[in-house]
Order: structure tokens, then C-alpha cells, then sequence
């Protein structure tokens, strides 16, 4: 039983862990007519393949319209997570996103502060911001995203980070953009690793400030790139599920997390876009117990990896992991006494 583990994401999109009864809520609540096509069923999205996906999560995002739906779609994601024993998620979010229909980064910023806010009064489960940019939209809007970051600080803004299509551009092209978040003091993070292979992770390792890799999987493929991620104490943010769902392996016997874990690398588990991939930080821990056989102690240590590799300031980093020590997943049961 995985259930009382508890458990830190570092790598789940906000915007890709609404559900869709949620994005229907919130359409439905801001007039928004949904595209044609974008639900497969009531409970499921439509896509085929890694650029199908990014068209549905684009199509669904844009359900987001004021800062009362980043509260409520945080809100909720940091309540279902506390569910499962999770303390600790550091949230990927997107201005560009909020840009495209209309909602400046201070609106999209402070509505997810007010969900991460009232997740940890009503369950103990502690959020944090990572700003990305959108690397198929080019270096000259990650320019602006992290520039308009930078003019207003927020304590629970820890990093900025880069998803979308891996085959568009170089990295070298962002390291302008990336230089500007880590000289403002924030952690690094980079998709790479996930679509591409190696050579995309080596770009990465090369050209950017990054301490941590958004998937970084591929790296499996090349053993000189392994030694040097176990070298340098570079941190993996591996989304199995996402994977297998994406097509990225056939299935979790074929994942390498084990072997990644194996060659010393430092793993964590990670949702992503949980409704698309049918997955939720739950489910990553319950099939690292039972598809790559971690027991309770390599689950925790998981936990522990991600704890000391998140972005969050020290002080709260030591107040997770004491409560990682003292097992309680959260605080929801004094919480819920107290209601
Ligand atoms: N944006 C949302 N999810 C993503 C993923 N898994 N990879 C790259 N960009 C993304
Ligand atoms: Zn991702």
C-alpha cells in the first residue's frame, strides 16, 4: 500500500492536470464553446500521438479565462494530490497560455498563488510556481515570459522552466532567456530527453543552467551521458505513465527508471499532465511498487530526492522533509478534526 508514502512532484503541467469535467465546468462557467473533438469520452481527452497531445492540451487550456480558474484548477489538483499522500508539488505554468486569451502573468499568477494558498490551510500539501516558457513559440517570447517574471517576484515563483516541441529551435537559443531566471536566483529545469534522444539532453547539459531535467529518459540510450547526469547530480523528473502513453515505450517493463536508478542516478516520479496519460502522483508511486519493485524505503527515498532537489527556499524545505521523517503524509486528518 503506496497510499501512506508520502510524495513530492516536481514535473506535472498545471494547466494539463485539469480533468475534463473541470475544463467543461470552467468552459461552461466563462460561455466558451470547447472545440469539436477534444473529449473522447466523458472522462477522457482525444489525441493520438506527442503533437496530437500538445493540440489538445493547447485546446483545452484555453478553458482558462480569469484568475478564479488558475485558483480553482490549482486548487483542485493540490486537493486531489493531499488525497494521495502527496506534501510537496511544484507546479509548471504557463503565461503564454493565459496570454493567448487575453490574461496577463500578474491575473494568471495570482489566481494560482490563491489556489496554492487555500490548498495548504485546507490540507496541509505545500505548492509551488515554476514559470515556463513555450519553446515552440521561440526564444523571443521565453524573453518576454521570464522578463515580465522577473518584474514581479513572488516567494512561491522557485523556477522557470521550458516545455513544448523538443524538435523546434536549439536550446542554445534560450540560454538569453534561461541566463535572466537563474540570475534572478531561480532553479532550472528543461524538457529534453523526452521526444529527442541523447543528443537533445547533451544540448541541454551544455548549453543551459539547468540543474534538473524534465524527463530526461533517453538518456538510458547513451552510457557516457548517464555517467556524467550521475557525475554532475543532475535530477531527473521521470514521468513513466507519460511515457508509455506518449509512446515514448511500449510498456512499464520496457521504462527505464529502474535502470536509471540502478547507474546512480537521482529519480523522482512525476504525473505531467495526469488526465491525458490516466495517471495522478498516486498512481506513479503505486506502479513503482508494483512494475519496478520499490519497497516502502525506495519509495521514500524518492520522496526525499525530490524534496532536496525542489526549488523551494530552505526553510520550507526543511519543514517537508522533517514531516517526510515523522510520516505523516499531511495534514489532513488534524485538519479535517479541526473542520
Ligand atoms: N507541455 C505539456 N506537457 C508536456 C510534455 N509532456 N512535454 C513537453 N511539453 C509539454
Ligand atoms: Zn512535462
Amino acid at each position: 500500500m503506496t497510499r501512506t508514502i508520502p510524495k513530492a512532484e516536481l514535473h506535472c503541467h498545471l494547466e494539463g492536470t485539469a480533468p475534463p469535467a473541470l475544463v467543461r465546468r470552467l468552459a461552461d462557467r466563462n460561455g466558451i464553446t470547447l472545440p469539436e473533438g477534444l473529449f473522447a469520452d466523458e472522462d477522457n481527452f482525444a489525441w493520438t500521438d506527442f503533437p496530437d497531445f500538445l493540440r489538445a492540451y493547447d485546446a483545452a487550456s484555453m478553458c482558462l479565462r480569469k484568475a478564479e480558474d488558475y485558483r480553482d484548477i490549482t486548487y483542485e489538483y493540490l486537493a486531489a494530490c493531499a488525497r494521495e499522500g502527496a506534501i510537496y508539488i511544484e507546479m509548471f505554468t504557463s503565461p503564454d497560455h493565459a496570454a493567448e486569451v487575453g490574461m496577463s502573468y500578474l491575473d494568471h499568477l495570482e489566481g494560482t498563488v490563491a489556489g496554492i494558498e487555500d490548498a495548504e490551510r485546507d490540507f496541509g500539501i505545500v505548492g509551488r510556481i515554476i514559470v515556463t516558457c513555450v519553446r515552440h513559440l521561440g526564444p523571443d517570447r521565453g524573453l518576454v515570459v521570464a522578463r515580465d517574471m522577473i518584474a514581479e517576484p513572488h516567494p512561491y515563483v522557485v523556477g522557470f522552466g521550458m516545455g513544448g516541441d523538443e524538435t523546434a529551435f536549439h536550446l542554445r537559443d534560450f540560454l538569453p532567456v534561461f541566463r535572466l531566471a537563474a540570475d534572478a536566483g531561480l532553479g532550472c529545469t528543461v524538457h529534453a530527453g523526452e521526444v529527442c534522444g541523447p543528443k537533445s539532453i547533451y544540448a541541454a547539459l551544455d548549453a543551459l543552467p539547468v540543474t534538473r531535467l524534465g524527463h530526461g529518459v533517453r538518456a538510458i540510450e547513451d552510457a557516457k551521458l548517464v555517467e556524467r547526469i550521475v557525475r554532475d547530480g543532475i535530477v531527473l523528473e521521470l514521468c513513466p505513465h507519460s511515457n508509455v502513453a506518449t509512446g515514448v515505450y511500449e510498456d512499464m517493463a520496457s521504462h527505464p527508471f529502474p535502470a536509471l536508478a540502478a547507474a546512480g542516478c537521482k529519480v523522482t516520479l512525476n504525473s505531467d499532465d495526469p488526465p491525458y496519460f490516466a495517471t495522478s502522483i498516486g498512481r506513479e508511486y503505486a506502479t513503482a511498487a508494483e512494475d519496478f519493485g520499490l519497497d516502502d524505503e525506495a519509495l521514500r527515498a524518492v520522496t526525499r530526492t525530490a524534496l532536496e532537489a525542489a526549488f523551494v527556499d530552505a526553510s520550507t524545505r526543511r519543514r517537508l522533509l522533517d514531516r517526510l521523517d515523522g510520516g505523516a503524509p499531511n495534514l489532513m486528518k488534524e485538519r479535517q478534526q479541526q473542520l
